[in-house]
């Protein structure tokens, strides 16, 4: 096995320290995910929260962010989070949890129910099963990644919100241009919580543009059979 550099030994080294304090700060703070001070950074910046009613959170297991977004919004909030795995009940005001797989009808179909009309916020911490394959995890980060554009396009409100996160990689430029042919403003944000040397990064998106314009072929159903 080739000897590890002094330079990428101390990246990976300082990459380790960040997680570990991450970690004992959310285990000191009461978070369920040291995701959770993603969320916190982002909003301190963005204030997605501000005059916001309705939050649908995907991919929300084991809780961190759904309990950022309680904190935010309070006893007014309407929370949904939703995930492949089950989230232990948080206990917290206006939050509710759904296990489903947000590519299936029937997940979509519970959502609409749920809200009966459009959301203020669409937060995307998804990721899927890592495989070791790269360019397979790739492909599916960034599958889950535009059918939550799917999902805006049809249930967030015009001057609303969208966090998702992307993994930098093949398709992950146009990905940003089909965020930026939906929404007017569109930023990219590394929050001091992830870590420096992956590849996962935060789209922040604000606003969609009038009249709603997902991009050409980008619903699932229409893409050809083969
Ligand atoms: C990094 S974790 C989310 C952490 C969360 N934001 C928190 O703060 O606790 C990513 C989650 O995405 C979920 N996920 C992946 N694919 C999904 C899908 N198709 N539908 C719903 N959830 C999915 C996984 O089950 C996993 O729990």
């Amino acid at each position: 096995m080739p000897k590890e550099s002094r330079a990428a030994m101390s990246k990976r080294w300082l990459s380790e320290r960040k997680r570990e304090y991450y970690h004992l700060m959310a285990k000191k703070e009461g978070y369920l995910s040291r995701a959770a001070f993603k969320l916190i950074q982002i909003e301190e910046r963005f204030h997605l929260f501000k005059g916001a009613r309705k939050v649908l959170d995907l991919g929300s297991a084991p809780g961190g962010w759904l309990q950022v977004a309680s904190e935010e919004m309070g006893e007014e909030g309407l929370i949904l989070g939703v995930d492949l795995q089950e989230i232990s009940p948080l206990g917290l005001p206006g939050v509710e949890t759904l296990v489903g797989d947000i590519t299936s009808d029937d997940t979509l179909n519970e959502i609409r129910e749920f809200f009966q009309g459009k959301v203020d916020v669409i937060l995307s911490d998804m990721s899927p099963d890592v495989s070791g394959n790269w360019d397979l995890d790739q492909f599916r980060q960034i599958h889950l990644a535009r059918v939550t554009l799917v999902i805006a396009d049809e249930l967030l409100q015009r001057d609303g919100w969208l966090v998702v996160k992307t993994f930098q990689g093949a398709e992950h430029d146009l990905y940003v241009q089909e965020v930026r042919e939906m929404f007017e403003q569109v930023k990219i944000v590394k929050p001091k919580a992830s870590r420096k040397h992956s590849s996962e990064i935060y789209l922040v998106a604000h606003r969609l543009k009038s009249p709603r314009r997902l991009p050409e072929g980008f619903r699932p159903e229409e893409e050809e059979e083969c």
